[in-house]
């Protein structure tokens, strides 16, 4: 047919790894007949979908990129002015090159393996110094999603801190009105009662307080006395606040606030209609045990030398379960980098003189529409002015628009207009001629303007003290320095630009450059989340586009976005089910069943949702115990209110009884959340929502291609059945407040989330259309076989369907191997980094396990590399056990080796050189040399420091220095 001399079914045979003919031979290997026999010996038939996905036909690159391009036209760049927690900026080029559209950083997984991330992991750390150093707080956690969860993880980490017996959390009414909304919606699960009001009519009973600095719209209070009125009523106060104002504001730390939450957007990450951005979350030293989210932490390696990694990890919700008082897990990794570099990029004179460029065009502006006989509200301000328009109002905004401006508009008779660092002498000009213009008179832009000798910061609260005092933030002159820089930290790393990841229950798949070129564009990086609608055309059509192929590829019927991680969409799934419950009368249902085995954030979800965890054990298949589940069932009762499983389950298998299950489940009256992580072994084959589950949330950064960013960004959108539709999270008005109708609020602070990494979900799915999703399953569940069959001669699979076949992952049992010889997972681990891999997940979902997860993206030769590599290991192994080699002293319990190690005129050990850095000859030809040795968890945590440590620390005698500094 003509059609075929179109390539637009290329893409697919470059998203998968493995030829057809690579596909037979591992057909062969793994003794299927075909992939057709293969997936009917996995996938339960009770649950196949017959027929394929109705969904367009796949699409050349350049085919769907001109197809998005036209789209993305829809959206209107506008001269924004809107403000409210979103600001124009400009992404420095070095980043925006080397950072966001380099695949050394943004195909990194989250830095759970130390030794082969200490790259992102010192550009976290640059992170955490700035955030805290600007906020003039102890410590700084490594990113949250956005300003409004993280004010939401305050009020809980206030909750957790506070003497006070009050339920009350008392938030300024001059939050961004967004914040409010995500406040509310966390109370409802936690019997805590938001109240908001003005804080200068004083304070009610309450153990927490957030107030905002500077105002939404504009102004800056002295809140010291407000401060130590709440301390003294054992109220805890946090308050979200903005980078760019703290360089010429007094730091919340200085004036008695114990925690700051906020939003690094300004700092370098463009607006992209809501996201996504690092929120931020300083604090006093003595909440640092109960922080949110991850904290990098400076410790020792096994050498002695300085190393990074994630600091007390017990922390995360995977200990904590239902425990946990926050679900988060993927954050908003790859945007904090992005920030702490553009502190870095510009240092603490390039940040200052941005600020004041702000502060004084602010000010100019003020007494400009001053003159102009305008009423400005605000007499305090940095970078927001409050306008009383009155009459004027609807011709300003008018006049606006056809200059393609956009204002805030506040209520009837007021305007906001917020400046920022894109914001030129020329764009002030153009914005005064709008003003005169509605008023009937003329802008002299021509005139020698002066400018005011002063910016809007009262002398009470501004900031004395020296900011981002740390060398790391002055030591870049040039763009030379910058871009050597970057290449160094990504040169230390691991990321899927060098080796597969082949991380259980994380998908580490190609995030292919088509992919990424969109969200670059200005039609989608330069929309501000609450610009009116009429603008965002091509926004509104790609969220409608992408909605409606998720849920044909899911079963569902309906589809938020809005979710920004996987656990928020758990979250907002649990919420909708709990909304659900609540319309129906059936306030007692709030007993969430959970699996032994879940991911540990889908306890901490149903806890943070108001519901009660009962754990639901496995059989030793690795099954959901049926027997378990129907005793657990009649012991809640009608309290039942939802069981949340993983399918495939998260040991790698499509269990069979998942459409009983549902059923037990919906005849109790209760509801089923399908957890979706796993739905790239899904895809095309079948559909949860047509299966028996109401609700699943999706990984769009593990199966749809969103790239995992160093750990985040994330995009977890729920789909639901039709019964649930209502109860998905509200949508925000352009002025960031909730629809009448809603059931359910906002559960981010931006109405779709992370909406400018959409454009990735949707290239993929254009590109690879049904037959390519499809195939990309398939190949998945290959290629996982084709590792099991292998692999399994020399390391025990732990868990298989009926036919001995796994899903499109599997756990290798270590557990043995530890008893017989001591050698443990951790040191095949650290082992594979000798042989330049990134490790399996290390135990998950069972302790003592490695769970590999190849996706359909790695070729044969990359899958039979690793398989070599865990042979090769299993024969080192092997040594230790026969007692050819010392227990303790070998390659294995001392991997990984750096250079360092292996160049020591000395060498003590019983192996060779050779055989610890080279022990595949492949190795010689590309090696990767970690940067430190094995790093010491517990060291970290005893002493620990999570801001950068002085520079000699990094200098020759570094462990010494590092202990001086540690223990300090
Ligand atoms: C099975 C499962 N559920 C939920 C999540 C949480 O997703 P996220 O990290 O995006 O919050 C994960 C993440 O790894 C997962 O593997």
């Amino acid at each position: 047919m003509l059609r075929d001399l179109d390539p637009h079914s290329d893409f697919i045979g470059r998203h998968i790894g493995p030829s057809q003919a690579d596909q037979a031979a591992m057909l062969a290997a793994i003794g299927a007949p075909d992939l057709h026999s293969l997936i009917q010996e996995v996938v339960p038939s009770s649950i196949l979908k017959r027929g394929a996905l109705n969904l367009p036909a796949s699409r050349s690159e350049a085919g769907a990129l001109a197809d998005l391009k036209q789209l993305a036209s829809r959206n209107q760049v506008f001269r924004n002015y809107i403000g409210q927690g979103y600001y124009g900026t400009h992404v420095p080029n070095v980043i925006l090159r080397n950072i966001l559209e380099s695949p050394a950083w943004y195909t990194a997984y989250t830095p759970y393996q130390p030794e082969i991330s200490q790259g992102r992991l010192e550009a976290l750390l640059n992170y955490q110094t700035m955030v805290a150093d600007l906020a003039g707080l102890d410590i700084a956690n490594a990113s949250l999603l956005d300003e409004g969860t993280a004010a939401a993880e305050a009020m809980t980490l206030a909750r957790r801190g506070s003497r006070s017996k009050s339920k009350v959390f008392f938030a300024s009414v001059h939050c961004h009105p967004q914040t409010l909304e995500v406040l509310r919606t966390r109370a409802s699960g936690l019997d805590i009662e938001v109240q908001v009001g003005d804080e200068a009519q004083g304070l009610p009973d309450c153990f927490g307080v957030l107030l905002q600095y500077p105002h939404s719209l504009g102004g800056v209070s002295d809140y010291r006395a407000l401060t130590e009125a709440a301390h003294a009523q054992g109220a805890i106060v946090a308050v979200a606040t903005d980078l760019l104002a703290l360089a010429l504001l007094a730091a919340p730390g200085e004036w008695g606030a114990d925690i700051a939450v906020g939003s690094a957007q300004r700092f370098g990450v463009p607006m992209g209609f809501g996201g996504p951005h690092a929120g931020f979350m300083a604090c006093k030293d003595s909440f640092k045990r109960n922080m949110p989210g991850r904290l990098v932490g400076v410790s020792k390696d096994s050498q002695g030398a300085p190393a990074l990694r994630l600091a007390l990890q017990t922390r995360e919700q995977h200990i904590r379960r239902e425990k946990a008082t926050s679900n988060i897990c993927t954050a908003q990794v790859l945007l904090a980098i992005m920030a702490g570099m553009y502190a870095v990029w510009h240092g603490p004179a390039g940040i200052k003189r941005i600020a004041e460029r702000v502060a004084y065009l602010t000010a100019f502006l003020r007494s400009s529409l001053l003159g102009l006989g305008y009423s400005v509200a605000s007499k305090d301000y940095f970078d927001t002015l409050l306008l009383d328009t009155g009459k004027h109002t609807q011709a300003v905004i008018q006049a606006a628009e056809s200059a393609s401006i956009n204002l805030r508009k506040v209520g009837a008779e007021q305007i906001a207009v917020s400046l920022d660092e894109t914001v030129t002498v020329e764009d002030i000009h153009a914005l005064l001629a709008v003003f005169a213009q509605a008023i009937g008179k003329t802008w002299d832009a021509s005139a020698q303007h002066a400018l005011p000798a002063e910016h809007g910061i009262p002398s009470s609260v501004q900031r004395q003290s020296a900011i981002l005092t740390h060398p790391v933030f002055s030591r870049i002159q040039s763009e030379t320095d910058m871009l050597r820089y970057l290449r160094g930290l990504a040169d230390k790393d691991l990321a899927l630009d060098r080796t597969m990841i082949p991380l259980g229950s994380c998908t580490m798949k190609l995030n292919a450059t088509a992919e990424m070129i969109p969200i670059t564009w200005p039609e989608f990086g330069q929309i501000h989340p609450f610009a009116p609608t009429a603008q965002t055309g091509g926004y509104t059509e790609l969220i409608d586009r992408l909605s409606a192929a998720l849920c044909e590829i899911t079963g569902y019927d309906s589809v938020s976005l809005q979710p920004n991680s996987g656990a928020q969409g758990e979250y907002a799934g649990l919420l909708a089910i709990r909304g659900y419950h609540h319309a129906n009368g059936q306030h007692q249902r709030n007993v969430c069943l959970i699996p032994a085995s879940a991911h540990g954030t889908n306890p901490a979800s149903a806890h943070l949702a108001g519901m009660d965890v009962v754990v639901v054990a496995s059989d030793e298949n690795g099954n959901v115990d049926v027997e378990d589940l129907k005793a657990k069932i009649a012991q809640v009762g009608d309290r039942l209110a939802a069981l949340m499983i993983t399918y495939p389950s998260t040991h790698g298998v499509f269990e069979t009884a998942v459409t009983d299950i549902c059923a037990l489940v919906h005849e109790a009256g209760g509801q089923v959340y399908l957890d979706g992580a796993n739905m790239n072994a899904m895809v095309g084959l079948a559909q949860p929502g047509k299966f028996g589950s109401d609700v699943s949330h999706l990984n769009l950064h593990k199966t749809f291609c969103i790239p995992h960013g160093g750990g985040g960004p994330g995009v977890g959108p729920i789909a639901v059945r039709s019964h649930l539709a209502p109860y998905l999270p509200a949508v925000l008005d352009a002025s960031g407040s909730l629809p009448a109708d809603a059931h359910v609020g906002p559960v981010a602070a931006a109405p779709y989330g992370s909406a400018s990494i959409l454009p990735i979900s949707y290239m993929y799915i254009a590109m690879m259309g049904a037959e390519g999703l499809l195939a990309a399953t398939e190949t998945a569940i290959l290629n996982a076989n084709y590792i099991a069959t292998r692999l399994s001669s020399y390391y025990p699979i732990l868990y298989a369907g009926p036919n001995g076949r796994v899903a499109h992952e599997c756990i290798l049992d270590i557990r043995p191997i530890k008893d017989t010889c001591g050698i443990s997972n951790e040191d095949i681990a650290k082992r594979l980094v000798d042989y330049g891999f990134h490790a399996p997940t290390m135990s998950f979902p069972v302790a003592g396990t490695l769970m590999v997860e190849p996706t359909e993206s790695e070729g044969l030769a990359e899958l039979d590399r690793f398989i070599d590599a865990m042979i090769a290991i299993r024969a080192e192994i092997a040594q230790v056990e026969n007692g050819e080699v010392d227990a303790q002293d070998n390659v294995l319990c001392n991997a990984p080796h750096t250079a360092q190690m292996l160049l020591a005129t000395e060498w003590h050990h019983d192996y060779t050189r050779e055989a610890a850095a080279y022990p595949l000859a492949s190795l010689r030809d590309s090696k990767y040399w970690p940067p430190v040795a094995r790093v010491d968890n517990a060291y970290g945590d005893r002493n620990l420091v999570c801001s950068c440590p002085p520079m000699e620390a990094y200098e020759s005698d570094a462990g010494q220095a590092l202990e001086s500094s540690a223990t300090a």
